[in-house]
């Protein structure tokens, strides 16, 4: 397998927890190296669901170990409940490492966000309430608190003690909201502190000996490029580096070593939160989608707003991320849709343009340029090879993967691990 990336190459929750347990059995590590508990990851393993927001997915598999990378924000509380949560339903966890240099989120970071939130008004970004942005956003201020701090009683009280200081300054006199109790925070983070210690380790020096011995490493991205801080639709966007490029970033690793980079993409697209989304379809079928695809956030249980599938984003993923191949989830939920559409340019003040634009306003004023394909009626969640598809659904996945510029892997044609069809070894590295 060697070393691949998995990227979302839409705006998140495009399978990307079911792709990777998947994969995880042909890994030896799984590693995140972006994001926070804004993240929801569902997998599905016989009859049990699970919903992981801060574990890799790949931590269902007992004999490989998880990563939790440097470029990851890190709710302790968050954290230890996802472990325990695991421990009470008798799952045997993978081995678990979490970087000594990934920062912490506060409470106060969550306070932070809810009140930046409600400050924009109507022009909000639709965070998950998390506490990510404020957290990321104390890292490039370089008053962050790590892991490594809070293994350490003096400095962790220090930088606690100015954090608060700060903060509740800035909550009660900017926001005019409550502040924090300094003591509890230091008490619980302390506790926390006791449950994570046996876990913190220098992963960068981990991760680099399991590489140079020709270790299998699976590096699992959340969200998705469209709501990576560069490279997404700014400012409807997350506050970390989804797109290949951050996990080079964020696991401690050079670019030279990774293999390959799969994206992940819907057949056919979702968005949460606001922000443009010209493909969206804000009719009834775009209901009929968000119910078949039991399309409600993992993290925060609201509706994702549904749309066709937009083969400029594709393509626009496929360039930043330098994709090999495009991983096609939840094909089944398009399923007795009789006229299918697929974007594959947008009209722009009359003309053509087939470059994802950076200008919001730019992106809100697009026109889809569709092509219409039949759709079919078969139930396709048995099919285990692509000789099993219907004809129509292979022209259609055909279609896709031509106006996308990329081969496609895998299949998705249902939640569980074995309703998936390998069409491409994407991982003989
Ligand atoms: P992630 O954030 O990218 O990991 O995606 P989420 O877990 O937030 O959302 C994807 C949802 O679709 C989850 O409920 C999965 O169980 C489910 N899912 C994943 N792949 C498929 C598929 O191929 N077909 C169907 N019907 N559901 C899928
Ligand atoms: P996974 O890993 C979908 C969205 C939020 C909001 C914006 C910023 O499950 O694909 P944040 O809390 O990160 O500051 O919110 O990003 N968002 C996601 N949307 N899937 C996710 O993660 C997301 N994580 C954040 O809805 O629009
Ligand atoms: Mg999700």
């Amino acid at each position: 397998m060697g070393t691949v990336v998995l990227v979302g190459a839409q705006w998140g929750d495009e399978g990307k927890g079911k792709v990777t347990d998947f994969l995880a059995a042909r890994a030896d590590i799984v590693v995140r190296y972006q994001g926070g508990n804004n993240a929801g990851h569902t997998v599905v393993v016989g009859e049990e669901e699970f919903r992981l927001h801060l574990l890799p997915s790949g931590i269902l598999h007992p004999e490989k170990t998880c990563v939790i990378g440097n470029g990851v924000v890190v709710d302790p509380a968050v954290l230890v409940g996802e472990i325990e949560s695991l421990k009470r339903r008798g799952i045997k966890m993978a081995r678990l490492l979490i970087s000594e240099r990934a920062h912490l989120i506060f409470p106060y970071h969550r306070l932070l966000d809810g009140a930046e939130e409600k400050r924009k008004g109507n022009g909000r970004i639709g965070t998950t309430g998390r506490g990510i942005g404020p957290a990321y956003v104390d890292k490039m201020a370089r008053v962050g608190i790590r892991m490594s701090d809070l293994l350490e009683d003096a400095t962790f009280s220090r930088r606690l003690e100015e954090n608060v200081t700060f903060k509740n300054a800035l909550l009660e006199r900017v926001y005019d909201a409550e502040g924090v109790s300094l003591p509890e925070i230091f008490d619980a983070y302390r506790e926390y502190a006791a449950i994570l210690r046996e876990y913190v380790a220098d992963t960068g020096v981990f991760l680099h000996q399991a590489i140079t011995a020709g270790k299998n490493v699976l590096f699992e991205g959340a969200q998705g490029t469209l709501l990576d801080i560069d490279h997404g639709t700014y400012p409807f966007v997350t506050s970390s580096s989804p797109t290949a490029g951050g996990a080079c970033l964020g696991a401690g690793i050079g670019p030279r070593v990774i293999d390959r980079v799969l994206g992940i993409a819907k057949a056919y697209t979702t968005r949460v939160g606001g922000g443009p989304f010209p493909t969206e379809l804000k009719d009834e079928l775009g209901e009929k989608i968000r119910d078949q695809g039991r399309e409600f956030g993992t993290t925060t249980g609201r509706a994702r707003r549904c749309g066709w599938f937009d083969a400029v984003i594709a393509r626009y993923a496929a360039r930043v991320n330098g994709l090999d191949y495009l991983c096609v989830t939840k094909l089944d939920v398009l399923t007795g849709i009789p006229v299918l559409k697929i974007c594959r340019a947008y009209r722009y003040q009359g003309k053509e343009i087939t470059d994802f634009p950076a200008s919001t306003s730019v992106l809100e004023a697009c026109e889809p340029v569709y092509e219409e394909l039949p759709g079919w009626e078969e139930d396709i969640t048995g099919a285990r090879r692509l000789e099993d598809l219907p004809e129509n659904t292979r022209r259609y996945l055909e279609r896709l993967s031509s106006l996308a510029g990329l081969p496609v892997a895998l299949i998705g044609v249902g939640p569980r691990r074995e309703q998936t069809i390998v069409c491409h070894d994407a991982f003989a590295c």
